[in-house]
């Protein structure tokens, strides 16, 4: 019998996972330390949490399977959370920062959600009926977190539009907008 068969896939996929999550749990206190929002930089604390305990359910899935969880690394993990790091180190104005933190959070989510995804078919045709309801479960909360993303989203990026807006009309290079925007701004007031 080969020995590169589909549990061997299956494992290093769960290793891969679990470098991913140790990265994460190493990322996200700097990405709550650079929102702005208070509901985003809580968000980012929550997930960081429950990253902890996604690493916790891989932790009992190795115990299971008798595995050492360590010896690989994400490259996919590191890749975004390099790309991350470089939004944090761009002059952008507070909101638009938010903004960007989302989109690199929800790159995360989604990496997740497929990896996730195919652990847990792999689980199912390997019979391994433990690990399935662990799987779903982080599978369940990474979704519910791209969500909650989803949400923030849509106030944070209308504050970081007007933000960019108002930081243009400020310079003064075109008067009819800048009127425009005082309007906007008596609008809000009322
Ligand atoms: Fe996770």
């Amino acid at each position: 019998m080969p020995r590169n068969g589909l549990r061997e896939l299956y494992i290093d996929e769960l290793k891969d996972l679990y470098s991913a999550e140790n990265q994460l749990v190493k990322a996200l206190p700097k990405m709550a330390k650079a929102a702005s929002s208070d509901e985003l930089r809580q968000g980012f604390e929550e997930h960081l949490e429950q990253t902890k305990g996604h690493v916790q359910r891989l932790e009992q899935i190795f115990e299971q399977l008798d595995e050492n969880p360590k010896g690989k690394k994400c490259v996919g993990m590191e890749g975004l959370v390099k790309e991350g790091a470089e939004i944090m180190d761009e002059d952008f104005e507070d909101s638009v920062l938010d903004s960007a933190l989302i989109g690199a959070a929800q790159r995360v989510e989604h990496y997740e959600i497929a990896a996730y995804g195919t652990a847990r078919a792999f689980a199912e045709t390997l019979g391994e009926n433990e690990h399935i309801s662990l799987l779903e479960q982080t599978l369940e909360e990474e979704k519910q977190t791209d969500e909650k993303l989803n949400q923030l989203a849509e106030e944070i990026n209308v504050e970081a539009n007007e933000a960019g807006e108002e930081a243009e009309a400020e310079e003064g290079e075109d008067p009819e907008r800048v009127s425009r925007n005082a309007n906007k701004r008596t609008r809000r007031a009322a």
